[in-house]
C-alpha cells in the first residue's frame, strides 16, 4: 500500500526491497493486519508521514533473503515479526526496552523505530506489501511455532502485547476493579488479560454498541456506552462506591471521541497532539494511589490532561510503546494453552488490492468491523 495523503491509500507498484545491511532479512508478507495506530497515520495525524510511505507494522511471512550477518533465521522460516524495530544491543534493547530502541531511530530521543510508522518513528516502509525489509533480523523476527494457528501468530505482532503490557503496567492485584477505555482490539485484549492478573471487576468503556456487545461475550466483562451514560466518570465513581477504580486503562489514545474541545483542538485542528478525553477520564475515574496505564498511542507534542488531579490523587501513570518481543514467550504459552484466543478478533480478510476499502471499513467503523487483516496474493 501506499499512503497519497490523509485519508487516500493505494495499492500500487514499488520497487522490491533489497538488504541493505548484512543484518536485514527481505520477508515474503503473506498476511498484514491494520492496526488502531495505523488510523492516526491514515488520518494525518502524525508529523512527517510522507506520500509514498508504505504503513503495516504487524505482520507475519517467509524469509526470501538474509543478510551475511543474519545468524538465527534462515531462508523458508515462517515468522511474525514484532512491531517494534530493535538492536537488540543498546542500553535500552538490553533492560527489554524493545520499544524505546535508540539505535534504530536515532533522529528521535522519544519513540524506537516502528515498521511503517512515518518519519518519526524512522522512516521504515512497513509490511502492507508484498515484500519488507526487515533490519536487525535476529532480534525481532520469531518463528512460528507448530501448531500455533497463523492467525493467532499475526495478532502477536502487536495488539496482544499491547493489550496484555496494558494489565501488566496497570499493576494489577488480586480483586482489582479495572476500567478500561476503548473496546477496539487493544483494550479487548487488556480486558481479557485484566483477569489473568487477578481483577475481579472488569469495565470496558466506548461507544460503538458493536463492540461492546463483542468485549462482553469475548471477555466476559461489563461494557457500557459513554453516550448514554451521562458524565462517565460520574458513572465511575458511583459504581465503585465512589473510590474510583483501582487501575484505569487509556486503550483509545488520540483519535478519542466524546468531548468537543478535545476533539476540536486535539484531531480538527491540531493544536494538542490528539484528542485526550479518554486519558482525562482515565485520571478522573481512577481512584486516589490509584495506577493509569496508557497504551493509546498520541503524538509527539502536548496535550491537555488534568495533571492537577494526578498530583492531588496521587496517581501513577505509566505508558509506553509494547515491548513485544520480551512479552512473546509468555504469550505464546497463553495462546497454546487456549488461554487467549486472538484470531476471533478478526472481522475482515481483505485482498491487499482492496486496502483503500480496507481502510476505510475499519476507520468508519463499518460493518461491524473489529479487526481487519489483508491478505497477500501469495496467500491466496
Ligand atoms: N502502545 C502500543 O504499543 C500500541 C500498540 C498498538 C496500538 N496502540 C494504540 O492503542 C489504541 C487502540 O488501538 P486499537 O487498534 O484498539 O484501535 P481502534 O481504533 O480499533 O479502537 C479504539 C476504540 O476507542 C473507542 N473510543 C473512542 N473514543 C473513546 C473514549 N473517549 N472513551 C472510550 N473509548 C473511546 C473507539 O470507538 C474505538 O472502538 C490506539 O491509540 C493505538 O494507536 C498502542
Ligand atoms: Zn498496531
Ligand atoms: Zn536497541
Amino acid at each position: 500500500m501506499n499512503f497519497r495523503g490523509p485519508f487516500r491509500v493505494r495499492a500500487s507498484e514499488k520497487p522490491d526491497p533489497v538488504i541493505l545491511h548484512p543484518e536485514d532479512a527481505i520477508i515474503k508478507v503473506t498476511k498484514s493486519c491494520i492496526c488502531g495506530s495505523d488510523l492516526h497515520l491514515y488520518h494525518g495525524e502524525v508529523p512527517d508521514t510522507r506520500v509514498g510511505t508504505t504503513f503495516g507494522h504487524e505482520f507475519m511471512g517467509e524469509v526470501v533473503d538474509i543478510g551475511s550477518g543474519v545468524h538465527k533465521l534462515k531462508v523458508g522460516d515462517t515468522v511474525l515479526v514484532p512491531f517494534n524495530i530493535a538492536c537488540g544491543k543498546c542500553a535500552f534493547c538490553k533492560q527489554e526496552l524493545y520499544g524505546n530502541c535508540h539505535e534504530s531511530n536515532p533522529q528521535a530521543s522519544a519513540v524506537g523505530g516502528i515498521f511503517g510508522y512515518s518519519h518519526t518513528a524512522g522512516g521504515f516502509d512497513g509490511g502492507q506489501a508484498e515484500y519488507v525489509r526487515v533490519p536487525y533480523a535476529d532480534v525481532g523476527p520469531t518463528v512460528i511455532p507448530e501448531g500455533m494457528d497463523p492467525e493467532d501468530a499475526l495478532l502477536l505482532t502487536d495488539v496482544v502485547p499491547t493489550g496484555y503490557q496494558a494489565a501488566e503496567m496497570g499493576g494489577i492485584k488480586k480483586g482489582d476493579t479495572v476500567v478500561v477505555f476503548g473496546a477496539g482490539p487493544v483494550g479487548i485484549m487488556a480486558a481479557k488479560c485484566a483477569w489473568l492478573f487477578g481483577a475481579a471487576r472488569v469495565i470496558v468503556i466506548d461507544h460503538l454498541e458493536y463492540r461492546l456487545e463483542f468485549v462482553r461475550n469475548y471477555a466476559n466483562c461489563e461494557a457500557y456506552n459513554f453516550e448514554s451514560l451521562g458524565d462517565p466518570v460520574l458513572f465511575l465513581k458511583k459504581t465503585t462506591d465512589w473510590f474510583g477504580a483501582d487501575v484505569c486503562i487509556d486503550a483509545v489514545g488520540g483519535d478519542a471521541a466524546g468531548s468537543a474541545l478535545q476533539t476540536i483542538t486535539g484531531r480538527k485542528l491540531l493544536l494538542q497532539a490528539g484528542s485526550a478525553t479518554a486519558l482525562h477520564w482515565a485520571i478522573n475515574s481512577v481512584k486516589k494511589g490509584g495506577i493509569v496505564s496508557v497504551v493509546g498511542v498520541y503524538g509527539p507534542t502536548d496535550n491537555l490532561i488534568p495533571i492537577g488531579n494526578v498530583v492531588n490523587k496521587g496517581i501513577t501513570i505509566r505508558a509506553n510503546q509494547a515491548s513485544v518481543k520480551r512479552l512473546l514467550p509468555r504469550l505464546i504459552d497463553h495462546v497454546m494453552a487456549g488461554r487467549l484466543d486472538p484470531k476471533a478478533m478478526i472481522t475482515h480478510r481483505i485482498p491487499l488490492e482492496e486496502v483503500a476499502d480496507a481502510y476505510h471499513i475499519f476507520s468508519a467503523k463499518l460493518d461491524n468491523c473489529i479487526k481487519p487483516i489483508l491478505i497477500m496474493p501469495s496467500a491466496r
